[in-house]
C-alpha cells in the first residue's frame, strides 16, 4: 500500500517535470517569438506571430497552473531551442547570397521546426498522461487546448509558404 502510494509521488515528480520542461520550452519559445515580432519583414506572418505570442502566453498559464496544482513549482527558466546550426562556411554563404526577405523565410522555415518540436513535446506528454490516468487526467485537458494552438500555427505556416514565396518573387 505505502509502496503503490510512493510510486504514484515518484510519477507526480517525473510528470511535474516534464510540465517545467514544456514551460521552459513555451519561455524560450516566447522570447523568440518576440524577436521575430521585431525583426520580420514579410507582411502576414508578423500579425501571426503576434496572434501565436498571445497564445504563448496562455500556455504559459496554463502550465503554471498545472504544475501549482500538482505540487510543483513553475520554472522560469528557458531551453534551448531545436533550431539547426549551420556549417560556419555554409551560414556565411547564406548571410552574403540571401536577400534580406529569403533569410527571413529562412527563420520562418525555423519556427516551422519550433512549432513541430513543440507539437511532439505535448503529444508525448498527453499521451504519458493518458496511460497514467488517474490524477493525470487533468493535465490531458489542459495540455490538448495547448497542442490545438501549436498545430493551428504550424499548419498557418504550412498553407501560407507558397504564398509568401510568390510574394518575395513580386
Ligand atoms: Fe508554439
Amino acid at each position: 500500500m505505502s509502496n503503490s502510494k510512493s510510486n504514484n509521488s515518484i510519477l507526480n515528480e517525473k510528470f511535474v517535470l516534464e510540465l517545467n520542461a514544456a514551460l521552459a520550452m513555451e519561455n524560450a519559445g516566447l522570447e523568440r517569438l518576440q524577436t521575430r515580432i521585431q525583426e520580420t519583414t514579410l507582411p502576414g506572418i508578423k500579425q501571426q506571430l503576434e496572434h501565436h505570442l498571445q497564445e504563448t502566453k496562455e500556455h504559459q498559464k496554463r502550465l503554471q497552473q498545472l504544475i501549482i496544482e500538482m505540487g510543483g513549482q513553475a520554472t522560469q527558466e528557458k531551453l534551448g531551442l531545436p533550431l539547426p546550426k549551420f556549417p560556419k562556411d555554409m551560414l556565411e554563404m547564406m548571410n552574403n547570397t540571401l536577400t534580406q526577405e529569403e533569410l527571413d523565410l529562412k527563420k520562418t522555415e525555423e519556427d516551422l521546426i519550433i512549432e513541430n518540436a513543440e507539437l511532439g513535446c505535448y503529444h508525448m506528454l498527453i499521451e504519458k498522461a493518458k496511460v497514467a490516468g488517474g490524477q493525470f487526467q487533468a493535465a490531458e485537458s489542459v495540455l490538448s487546448l495547448n497542442i490545438q494552438d501549436e498545430a493551428k500555427m504550424r499548419d498557418w505556416i504550412w498553407s501560407n509558404t507558397s504564398k509568401m514565396l510568390r510574394q518575395l518573387q513580386s
